[in-house]
């Protein structure tokens, strides 16, 4: 099982390697766009939209381009998330983080540039019909916008130093992190043509993981051991941040995160045994250790 993670991770950096040789971007601007996309990271989200392709009987080519597509977004995502404004943070995988590698301007262009670059790919992905790329397209774009992603991020900033209620940090774990996650389930099911039975399945499978996900980032910043995480531990506390450790503590944020497993399990009922490699991946995002 191990095994085959390592074979979709390598499949999508290969895949990202055809996207950037084929790309004409000056110097430094290449460079820190490379170094936010190729210095490791566990890949989860394109092996997420693989594995959603694979429990539904759909060919992984088909996936190739928009697994490609989530990871640009994600690594853009990091790189901004670290700057001096944001999370403040210097270290990312294991080494200096882009703002620190390269510099501040060239950090915040490489994340720009990393997103747009998303859309593109999916917008020229000549191996699917104009009106799927239109789906994955808009389906990205809301996840990851003023309504997504982008207000999960600007909640957390805003909850520094100040505690929020219980709903309120919910909600901006769903979106900050949920939202892209959920998008990963939401491609397979697109690119499958998946009836709405099956699609209301994996929506709810990527519900509870994109939350499962975020809560087990926050215990890992203060149980985690910086080798293994490739970041500094303590970052949330640092900064204040307002996290389900900081709000329930270690023992029941824990406790929510077996809960949030048992919900993902039962929303893939459905789809019988094929839902397998996703509920092994489910435990993996669980008991990682990094
Ligand atoms: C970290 O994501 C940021 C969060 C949304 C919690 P990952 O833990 O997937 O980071 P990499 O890509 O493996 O480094
Ligand atoms: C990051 O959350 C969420 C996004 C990047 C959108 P965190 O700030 O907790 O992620 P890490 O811990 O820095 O990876
Ligand atoms: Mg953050
Ligand atoms: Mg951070
Ligand atoms: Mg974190």
């Amino acid at each position: 099982m191990i095994d085959d993670f390592e074979s979709l991770r390598e499949r999508v950096i290969q895949q990202l390697e055809i996207i950037f040789n084929h790309t004409d971007v000056p110097s430094p601007l290449i460079d820190a766009m490379r170094y936010g996309v190729f210095s490791g990271g566990k890949r989860i989200r394109p092996i997420l939209v693989y594995l959603s392709c694979r429990a539904l009987g759909t060919d992984l080519a088909l996936a190739d381009k928009p697994a490609c597509a989530i990871e640009l977004i994600h690594a853009y995502s990091l790189i901004h998330d670290d700057l001096p404004a944001m999370d403040n943070d210097d270290l990312r995988r294991g080494k200096p983080t882009c703002h620190i590698k390269f510099d501040e301007a060239t950090a915040i262009l490489a994340g720009d540039a990393l997103q747009t670059l998303a859309f593109e790919i999916l917008a020229n992905d000549i191996q699917l019909t104009a009106e799927t790329r239109l789906s994955l397209i808009g389906d990205l774009a809301g996840a990851v916008g003023a309504s997504g992603m982008v207000a999960g991020q600007i909640i957390d900033l805003t909850a520094e130093n100040r505690s929020i209620d219980a709903l309120s940090l919910e909600n901006m774990h769903r979106r900050k992190t949920g939202d892209l996650i959920s998008t990963c389930l939401k491609f397979g099911a697109i690119l499958s043509a998946a009836d709405s039975e099956v699609k209301e399945a994996m929506l709810k499978f990527g519900l509870a993981l994109g939350l499962a996900f975020q809560i087990k980032d926050d215990i890992l910043d203060v149980t985690g051991d910086e080798h293994a995480i490739g970041k500094p531990v303590g970052s949330d506390v640092g900064n204040e941040k307002t996290t389900f450790v900081s709000v329930y503590g270690l023992d029941e944020a824990t406790c929510k995160l077996s809960q949030l497993l048992v919900e993902a399990t039962a929303a893939l009922e459905p789809l019988g045994s094929n839902a397998k490699p996703l509920n092994d991946i489910a435990r993996f995002i669980i008991n990682r250790n990094h």
